[in-house]
């Protein structure tokens, strides 16, 4: 099992997981730490570093198990489990999180999606009917939640992550332009967008 991995290690362990199932489809079964870095744009060295980071093992001369380390990975991230969501939100964001189909495939099912707007309250949205957001404890105290998807207004999107934490609820995937702020034990990831197109626009201008 790995011990503790660095932040700059784990946010390329998804790329090893996806090069290696990949490689797992096209049917290769053992990969050097070279072939693996030319794929992944990554040195020899550096692969070989990160691998014995999360306690992967190869053996010299024959490179690495693609399915071994695929599986050791996936376990490393703890993908090889279900993750319950919640979405709070039903507006753009929400729906098209619930209409991915990529992330059930993945084993992260979308348990109920939450609004307050009356309007939008008893609606379907890919099969999921959205509940109103005062349902919220109910909810989560009947069921178990993993993840909550925080797809408000930036002004709503603490108030809803400080509730669902003091209910027990530990990740937030958080869509809102805003930084939540929660006790030791929740784990917050955001996604931002215009984050992402403000550093490309920072690349461009270095070009
Ligand atoms: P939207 O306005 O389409 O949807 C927001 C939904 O939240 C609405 O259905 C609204 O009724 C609901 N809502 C408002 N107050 C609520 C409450 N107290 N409890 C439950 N539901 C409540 O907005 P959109 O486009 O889906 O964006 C959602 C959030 O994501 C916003 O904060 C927006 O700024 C942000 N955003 C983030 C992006 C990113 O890259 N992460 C990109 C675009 C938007």
């Amino acid at each position: 099992m790995a011990g503790y991995v660095s932040d700059a290690v784990v946010k390329r362990l998804p790329a090893y997981y996806r090069h290696l199932q990949e490689l797992e489809k096209e049917g290769v079964n053992q990969i050097s730490s070279r072939d693996l870095g030319e794929r992944m744009g990554l040195t020899a060295s550096q692969i070989r570093q990160d691998i014995n980071s999360f306690g992967g093992e190869g053996r010299q001369g024959y490179g690495y198990s693609v399915s071994g380390m695929r599986k050791h990975i996936g376990h490393v991230l703890g993908v090889d489990r279900q993750h319950r969501m919640i979405i709070v939100g039903a507006g753009n964001i929400g729906r098209a999180i619930a209409g991915a189909g990529s992330f059930p495939q993945i084993g992260f099912e979308t348990a109920a999606i939450f609004d307050s707007d009356s309007q939008k309250i008893g609606e379907m949205i890919h099969g999921i009917p959205v509940q109103d957001i005062a349902e919220l404890e109910r909810f989560v105290s009947e069921q178990p939640v993993d993840i909550a998807v925080l797809a408000v207004p930036a002004d709503k999107a603490q108030g809803i992550a400080q509730r669902l934490s003091d209910l027990g609820v530990k990740g937030f995937w958080n869509f809102a332009p805003v930084d939540i702020k929660l006790p030791r034990g929740a784990v917050v990831e955001n996604v931002h967008l215009d984050e992402s197109l403000e550093v490309l626009s920072f690349r461009i201008l270095q070009e």
